[in-house]
C-alpha cells in the first residue's frame, strides 16, 4: 500500500465500521407518535398528562429514566437522541443540551464546588477557558490550566487535595496537541478527580469510557448533526451515581434542546460515518499535498507525525475527522496569509465545523495560551474538509498558495 493509502484506510476505519450502528441504533425505542414511520418525527410539549394525581407524584423518581415527564424534562425525540449518543460514546446515560458549550459548562457546574481546583488543558475550547475564569472564579472554583502534552508526573504536580476535576480536551480544535486521556484519567482517579472530556473531534473514533473517562462531552453541532444548520450539545455518563448528580444539575438549570435540534441531529447521526469516511480521506488528500508544498511549515493533523501527540492518536483512535491545522514558513506575515485566506473560492469563512462543506479561519495570535506553549513558528490557520472533491479544494489552495508567493509576503 503506498502512504496515501495506508493513510486513508487509518483514518476512515472507524467511521465504515459504525455504519451499521449509525442507521440501526435507538429505533427499537417505544415511539406512540412514530407508529410504522422510519423515523421518528420532532415531538413537541410541554405539559404531560397523568392518569391520577398518585401517578404524577411518582415523576420525582422517574426523572432518572429518560421517561416523559415534563417538556423541559426532555420528549421522546430527545430521548431517542440521548439512547443513540450513549450508544456512540459507549456511555450508560446521555443528556441531550442547548449547545456544545452547555455540554462542557454543566459538568463543570455539576462536579466542582465551593473552594474547589480544576485543570483545564491550555489548549482547551476558548469559551469553556473563559467560563472557567468568570463564572467558576466567581463562585471560588480555583482552575490552572495546563500543558496538554503533560506527563504523570507533571500532571501529578500540579494536582491539589482540593482538585475535584480535570479537564482534557482531544485533540484541542485550533492547536491539535492529541492527549494521553488514559494516563489523565488514572492521575485524576489517583486523587479522587472526575475526568470530563471534550470528545466532540473524535465521536465515535475515540472511546472515552474504554480509556478511563467519567464524563464525555461533545459538541452535536459539529459531525452529528452534520449541516451547519442546528446548535446542541450532549453530556455521556458511565457511572450510575453521576448519572444522577448530572441530570439533577440539568433539570435544575433547565437544560434541554428544542425538538427540532433533536430531530435533525438525530437524521444528521444517520449518515455521520458515510459523510465522515469521505471527510476524512478528502482531509488527508488535502493535509498530504499541503504538507509537500515549500509554503508550509508543519500540517497539524493527529494522523501525520507532525502533529504533537500523533503516537497517542495511533494508539487510540480508530480514525480521524476533518478538522486540522496548518502552519506556514515564518517568511510569511499574518496578513499574507489572511490575504491568501480571503481569496479562497471554495472555503468559507467562518467559525464552527462538523458540516458538509469546508472552511478556513486563522489560528494565529486569537488563540490564548497562557503555558509556555511551543510558538506555531508561522502565520497558522485551521482548516476543515467537506464533502466537496478533494481535488477541486486542492485546485483553490494552490492558486491561493501562489497568491502567497506572488504577493509581497515575505517580513523584514
Ligand atoms: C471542541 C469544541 N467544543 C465545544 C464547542 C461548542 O459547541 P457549540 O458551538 O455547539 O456551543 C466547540 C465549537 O466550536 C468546539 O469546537
Amino acid at each position: 500500500m503506498t502512504e496515501r493509502e495506508t493513510l486513508h484506510h487509518a483514518v476512515s476505519r472507524g467511521w465504515r465500521e459504525m455504519g451499521t450502528l449509525l442507521v440501526h441504533l435507538a429505533r427499537d425505542l417505544p415511539a406512540d407518535a412514530r407508529g410504522t414511520l422510519v423515523n421518528q418525527p420532532p415531538t413537541r410539549g410541554s405539559t404531560v398528562l397523568f392518569p391520577t394525581v398518585a401517578d404524577m407524584n411518582r415523576n420525582g423518581a422517574r426523572r432518572y429514566d429518560h421517561e416523559v415527564i415534563y417538556g423541559a424534562m426532555g420528549t421522546p425525540i430527545q430521548h431517542e437522541l440521548e439512547a443513540a449518543i450513549a450508544a456512540i460514546e459507549g456511555a450508560r446515560h446521555a443528556q441531550i443540551v442547548s449547545s456544545g458549550l452547555a455540554a462542557c459548562t454543566t459538568p463543570l457546574l455539576a462536579f466542582l464546588g465551593k473552594n474547589g481546583h480544576c485543570l483545564i488543558p491550555d489548549s482547551v475550547y476558548g469559551p469553556t477557558r473563559r467560563f472557567a475564569n468568570t463564572v467558576l472564579r466567581r463562585f471560588g472554583v480555583d482552575t490552572t490550566f495546563y500543558p496538554p502534552l503533560t506527563d504523570a508526573a507533571g500532571l501529578r504536580a500540579m494536582m491539589r487535595p482540593n482538585t475535584q476535576v480535570v479537564f482534557a480536551e482531544s485533540p484541542g480544535s485550533h492547536t491539535f496537541e492529541v492527549q494521553d486521556v488514559r494516563m489523565i484519567a488514572d492521575v485524576a482517579h489517583e486523587h479522587g478527580a472526575r475526568l470530563i472530556l471534550d470528545n466532540t473531534w473524535g465521536v465515535g473514533i475515540f472511546h472515552p469510557f474504554e480509556h478511563g473517562v467519567d464524563i464525555a462531552v461533545q459538541a452535536l453541532t459539529k459531525y452529528p448533526s452534520g449541516h451547519s444548520d442546528s446548535i446542541i450539545g450532549a453530556i455521556s455518563v458511565a457511572d450510575e451515581q453521576d448519572w444522577h448528580v448530572l441530570r439533577d444539575t440539568c433539570i435544575q438549570l433547565g437544560q434541554v434542546a428544542g425538538p427540532d435540534d433533536c430531530w435533525l441531529t438525530l437524521r444528521g447521526l444517520r449518515t455521520m460515518g458515510a459523510r465522515l469516511e469521505r471527510q476524512s480521506r478528502s482531509a488527508i488528500d488535502v493535509a498530504l499535498w499541503l504538507a509537500g508544498r515549500p509554503e508550509v511549515a508543519r500540517v497539524l493533523h493527529p494522523a501525520l507525525p507532525s502533529c504533537p501527540g500523533h503516537d497517542v492518536w495511533r494508539r487510540d483512535f480508530s480514525g480521524a475527522s476533518a478538522l486540522f491545522g496548518v502552519v506556514f514558513q515564518p517568511d510569511y506575515s499574518q496578513e499574507a496569509m489572511i490575504a491568501m485566506i480571503d481569496s479562497l473560492t471554495l472555503f468559507g469563512i467562518g467559525a464552527s465545523w462538523g458540516g458538509y462543506e469546508s472552511l478556513v479561519l486563522p489560528t494565529t495570535g486569537g488563540i490564548l495560551r497562557t503555558c509556555a506553549a511551543e510558538a506555531p513558528g508561522g502565520p497558522a490557520c485551521r482548516l476543515h474538509i467537506g464533502l466537496e472533491n478533494a481535488d477541486d479544494l486542492i485546485a483553490d489552495l494552490s492558486a491561493g498558495l501562489e497568491m502567497l508567493t506572488g504577493a509581497a509576503t515575505y517580513g523584514d
